[in-house]
């Protein structure tokens, strides 16, 4: 359909940039991809769609499943007036047929954009150091950079602010908190990990978070859950064990028992706080049916919000 009106694009440089992970993008940045989905998603309600990437093709390379990532970045880009070739690891054979490099020498030459999901943040790496064209890490071992800038629109969404917010993440110590740490902290959002004992956050990631953390900004990090909450605005969580950590979930099962975000803990939350999980969820592992699906939850809003923020990035990247 006709747009009504120019779309506000935020003056910032992010063409032909890579997104590996959301230390990618500086506080300026970030904001600006918050931006430009707030007016995207606006739009989008209305049934009206800018063609901002009209005739330009994204490649997903795939290792791994994905409900809400493949959906999102093949809608977006429909939205966008694009195209989005997926590629999974059973039509291309990703790193086993024919190497990372190679892949992204071929790639740059038909599309104008790769999004990878891998194992090994290496592969994202190895892609973006041989591809003349922006890659977007779609969940790797190491960071989900796309998921922190949902949490963080979706909180500024609810609360019409970020700076002086404060999450509490309740659970492993993975690539979902990693982004999310990295991310908050720059725009001024305090974070309070409460992470088992072994699967804590690396200290490499915990400095790197206190050197970006805007001032006034903290970052707790503690090994229990009730501490955690008790000032958060938003609690966190995401499954006991990623793609990739199968093998460890009976290990795992009792060592997290108590990182349960349950009724019991939100009490311990103050009243007005909000939970999500990146999802997929293991209900009744890491949160209960009665958490994700009660009114306290924005899980759901955050996986909408993943389309949002995506488009965005997509437009000023590509
Ligand atoms: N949260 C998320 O990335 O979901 P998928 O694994 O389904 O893409
Ligand atoms: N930490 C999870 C996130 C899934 C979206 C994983 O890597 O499997």
């Amino acid at each position: 359909m006709e747009t009504s009106q120019a779309i506000e694009r935020p003056e910032v440089a992010l063409r032909g940039r890579d997104v590996l992970g959301i230390g990618d993008l500086d506080a300026r940045e970030m904001r600006a991809v918050l931006a430009l989905a707030a007016q995207l998603k606006e739009r989008g309600r209305a049934g009206d769609h800018p063609p901002l990437l009209e005739g330009k093709v994204l490649a997903l390379l795939f290792e791994k499943p994905s409900l809400r990532t493949h959906a999102t970045f093949e809608t977006g880009m429909f939205h966008l007036g694009g195209h989005a070739l997926y590629l999974d690891d059973r039509s291309a054979g990703l790193g086993r047929r024919e190497s990372y490099a190679d892949i992204a020498r071929n790639l740059e030459r038909w599309v104008q954009g790769i999004a990878v999901r891998t194992f090994a943040h290496a592969n994202v790496e190895a892609l973006a150091a041989h591809a003349r064209v922006p890659v977007i890490n779609a969940l790797s071992d190491w960071e989900h950079p796309c998921q922190a800038l949902a949490a963080l629109f979706t909180l500024q969404e609810r609360w019409e602010r970020l700076e002086g917010l404060r999450i509490a993440w309740v659970g492993d110590g993975n690539n979902v908190l990693r982004s999310l740490l990295l991310g908050a902290v720059r725009l001024g959002v305090s974070v309070a990990i409460a992470t088992p004992p072994g699967y804590e956050l690396d200290a490499a990631t915990l400095e790197e978070a206190g050197r970006r953390a805007a001032p006034g900004t903290v970052i707790d990090v503690i090994d229990d859950p009730v501490r955690a909450v008790r000032d958060a605005d938003l609690v966190y969580t995401d499954v006991w064990a990623s793609m990739g950590q199968e093998g460890e979930v009976e290990r795992r099962r009792p060592v997290f028992a108590r990182f349960q975000v349950n009724a019991a803990l939100l009490a311990r939350a103050p009243r007005h706080a909000v939970v999500s999980h990146c999802l997929p969820a293991h209900r009744g592992e890491e949160i209960t049916d009665e958490v994700l699906d009660g009114p306290r939850s924005v899980a759901f809003d955050e996986a909408e919000n993943r389309l949002h923020v995506q488009k965005s990035l997509l437009a000023l990247a590509l």
